[in-house]
């Protein structure tokens, strides 16, 4: 039987203040928790096994998958202090149930949106006699992630975490967070301490000969782990250019049967309307997620940006590239600019915030 390892310990971070209350993986995307896309992926791969390796909110994994009744073993290796990656790699392994030192182990991130084809992958690791064999990617900048160089024959010459000059910047070949571990390899992790298997493990094993390869694909893939990569990645899995068997077919926006959407509103790019969720009418919601029980007043914009659940939009307000805590409350002309990230139950005043702009409130008097 197949098994895996999915690592969703982090805390998120990049995506506060919607981490604070739900750990990354099970953030809703494309009307799902994140990680059920990835389970689903994992099961048409014929994935029989998978052992969540968890800390950060630990407990919520197993609350999400407590009724969970499909064909799939889950476990839960949690870590009370996290052990970076490679460290819980190594404790996830206790729980597999395979014993054999060849038997090949499947590693994701618990963030990674990807069309990689799971079989060959597995495939490839075969052929090669490989100890590790990382999935790759090209991307436009690739300095937030690991550098993966590779000769003629795919073989892994360096592993580079995050390079800090454009110096190290020496391929857009970047570890797509999916691999192959042979079982013999993963045991050698060291198990009592801390472990970045990024700037640790795979550098060692390099260095050592061991048979490290990449399988470079050119198929759709995207970390979710900052918010506008977030609400792209939904968007995408809506419009049908990222495919999960989750999601229906494309369609420009995907609106829970409860919430209420006035006909004169333009719901495009592949929004998310969640449950009773109230949208007035004109306005937009595009490329955006929108959470269970918000209302969002007339005439208000929202383009690219996240609204956790129970707050609430004012009228004529704009928002571009804005992730809103929940329970939160904008009021009505307010206009918030990129990147901003509204705490939980925060509360904004009418025209609190114009990045424009206007004379109209002023209350000084000349
Ligand atoms: N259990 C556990 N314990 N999981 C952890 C820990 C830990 O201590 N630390 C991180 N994780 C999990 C996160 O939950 C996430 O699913 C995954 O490991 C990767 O962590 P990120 O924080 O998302 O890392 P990143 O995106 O900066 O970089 C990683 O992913 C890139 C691809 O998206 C690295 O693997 C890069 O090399 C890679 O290019
Ligand atoms: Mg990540």
């Amino acid at each position: 039987m197949q098994e895996a390892i999915i690592l969703v310990g982090g805390k998120g971070t990049r995506l506060r203040p919607l981490t604070n209350h739900t750990p990354k993986p099970l953030l809703g995307v494309a009307g799902s928790s994140f990680i059920r896309h990835q389970i689903a992926k994992l099961m048409d791969a014929g994935v029989g096994h998978v052992v969540f390796a968890t800390s950060y909110l630990a407990s919520l994994f197993e609350e999400e998958f407590k009724d969970f009744s499909q064909d799939l073993k889950i476990s839960y290796a949690v870590e009370e202090v996290p052990l970076g990656t490679g460290g819980a790699i190594r404790n996830a392994a206790r729980l597999l149930h395979g014993t054999s030192p060849d038997a090949p182990v499947l590693i994701l991130n618990g963030d990674i949106l990807s069309g990689v084809d799971l079989p060959t992958l597995l495939e490839r690791h075969e052929e090669r006699a490989a100890d590790v064999t990382l999935h790759l990617t090209r991307v436009p900048d690739p300095r937030a992630f690991g550098l993966v160089p590779t000769d003629g024959s795919g073989r892994v010459l360096s592993f580079l975490e995050k390079p800090k000059t454009p110096e190290e910047c020496v391929t857009d070949q970047i570890n797509a967070g999916c691999y192959v571990f042979r079982r013999s390899v993963l045991d050698a992790i060291p198990a009592d301490r801390e472990v970045s298997v990024e700037q640790e493990t795979f550098p060692q094993l390099v260095a050592a000969g061991r048979r490290v390869y990449g399988h470079t694909t050119e198929e759709y893939w995207r970390d979710l782990g900052t918010p506008l990569a977030f609400v792209h990645g939904s968007a995408d899995l809506v419009t049908g250019r990222a495919t999960s068997s989750l999601v229906g077919p494309p369609s420009e926006a995907l609106i829970h049967p409860t919430a209420v959407v006035d006909p004169t509103s333009r719901v495009t790019g592949g929004s998310t309307i969640g449950p009773h969720a109230v949208i007035g009418p004109h306005v937009v919601v595009d490329r955006s997620i929108i959470g269970a029980g918000v209302v969002v007043a007339e005439d208000a914009r929202i383009h690219e940006s996240v609204v956790d659940h129970d707050s609430s939009i004012g009228r004529a307000s704009l928002l571009r590239e804005v992730v809103v805590g929940c329970h939160a409350h904008i009021g009505a002309d307010n206009e918030l600019p990129a990147q901003l990230r509204l705490s939980c139950g925060i509360r904004i005043p009418a025209q609190g915030v114009r990045v424009s702009g206007t004379a109209a409130a002023c209350p000084t008097v000349h």
